[in-house]
């Protein structure tokens, strides 16, 4: 495990034919990379070949105590040995925890709404902009959403349309009606002219992920605070990607000291399960009432157990100390790796979520700089086309950093060697 050495990663016969396989038979949406991960343990991850990767990205911020945590698996183990499933007919106990727990940590919400996904999330989240508008007697044409370019918000018909970025509509035309764009996120003025006496909502990401790992600016969300309360629009912070610890903080809004009305959550709060949630403060926490709006499998109790566990933990001070640790490693380690390499224009982002933006001359390169990475033993992500993404489990070890840092070295190494 501890070799930096560069891998060969010859396929098995067996990775060769399942990889087959899963070209066949899944619909084409995506391009997995030509292995098979077979397991994993803390911040590594092994295919069926044996080959061995330091995990920078966790399943795309979702895996943030790596894999195979004793705590998560404990409650997977107790919670699958009473009961899986009930629907939301019933009630079962661990999903009342978890929202129990959400509502005392976030300290603003007063309910909860449990799904699978962050589309999903953010699915319940515009319907309750919408709902919260038509019950103060505002028409359809009055009930607008604006998000800022450069969001990501979901893939489904509404959470695409509310994704402010044309490339991700092209074909699903038409869009549902009624979401306007900002063009400039972090532009006080742009938005201020924007909202008005129709705008129902205002969705924000405190970190842009997708966008290619973009902070808002200090006060930027204090101003969106005080826009949607001119108006009586309802501040919705998207934190699908930023929340649950990833930016050092348990909710990324705490740092930006504003208390929303909505967040959304899913990744991180199952550990790894497919669970989301929707936390609604005071103001609109009765709007979706009884056959309002639903999900089958939302706040399964097997799930709910697991990420129960999982924000337990993720809470605690030494996960949040080790996310500015390794934040501050990752980061320095990236800035010291450019003096050698001069690729990035940029390096940025808050706590574990950090984007490294390339030079203009290596505009495009992201993906690739992302394939060599694998070929070399660590997983990163991109961020749009530009940007190469980290998102290490929040709690990596040192010496799992300190590998992936020396394999990383390796590939920019080899990068620039192919560019010369
Ligand atoms: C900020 C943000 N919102 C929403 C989503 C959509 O989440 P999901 O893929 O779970 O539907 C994502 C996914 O990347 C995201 O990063």
């Amino acid at each position: 495990m501890s070799d930096p050495a560069p891998k060969t990663h010859n396929l098995g016969a067996l990775s060769a034919e399942l990889i087959a396989k899963g070209r066949q038979y899944y619909v084409p949406n995506y391009k997995p990379r030509e292995m098979i991960l077979d397991h994993g343990k803390g911040s590594i991850v092994w295919d069926l070949d044996g080959n061995d990767y330091v995990d920078l990205g966790s399943g795309i911020a979702v895996c943030s105590l790596g894999h195979q945590d004793p705590d998560l698996l404990a409650a997977l183990d107790t919670q699958s040995r009473k009961i899986w499933h009930t629907s939301n007919i019933f009630f079962t106990e661990p999903p009342i925890h978890l929202a129990e727990t959400l509502i005392e940590k976030s300290g603003f919400a007063k309910r909860v709404f449990f799904c699978n996904s962050g589309g999903e999330a953010n699915e319940a989240a515009i319907k309750l902009a919408r709902k919260f508008a038509a019950d103060k007697g505002k028409t359809p044409e009055q009930r607008n959403i604006i998000s800022f370019n450069g969001s990501f918000h979901g893939r489904t018909m509404a959470t695409v349309t509310l994704t402010a970025q044309p490339k991700y509509h092209v074909g699903f035309e038409p869009m549902p009606g009624g979401f306007l764009y900002c063009d400039a996120f972090n532009d006080e003025a742009a938005i201020e002219a924007m909202v008005d006496e129709n705008t129902c909502a205002i969705f924000v990401e405190p970190v842009q992920g997708e966008g290619g790992v973009v902070p808002a600016k200090p006060g930027f969300l204090k101003h969106l605070r005080a826009l949607c309360d001119k108006v009586g629009a309802l501040l919705i912070i998207d934190e699908i990607q930023a929340g649950i610890g990833r930016t050092g903080s348990l909710f990324a809004f705490e740092q930006d000291e504003v208390v929303p009305d909505v967040v959304t959550l899913a990744k991180a709060l199952g550990g790894g399960m497919p669970v989301g949630a929707m936390l609604v403060g005071e103001k609109a926490s009765e709007v979706l009432q009884v056959g309002t709006h639903g999900s089958t499998f939302g706040g399964n109790p097997v799930m709910t157990a697991v990420a129960l566990a999982a924000v337990t933990k993720i809470a605690q001070p030494e996960i949040m100390k080790n996310v500015a640790e390794k934040g501050e490693k990752l980061r320095a380690a990236l800035e010291m790796l450019n003096t050698q390499f001069g690729l990035f224009k940029e390096v940025r982002g808050r706590g574990l979520m950090i984007g490294a933006e390339l030079v203009e001359a290596h505009a495009g390169k992201a993906a690739e700089i992302s394939e060599l990475s694998r070929k070399h033993g660590v997983l990163v992500l991109v961020a749009g086309p530009n940007v190469v993404r980290f998102l290490p489990p929040l709690n990596i070890t040192d010496a799992e950093l300190s590998l992936g840092l020396e394999r990383f070295a390796m590939v920019l190494s080899a990068y620039s060697g192919s560019q010369s």
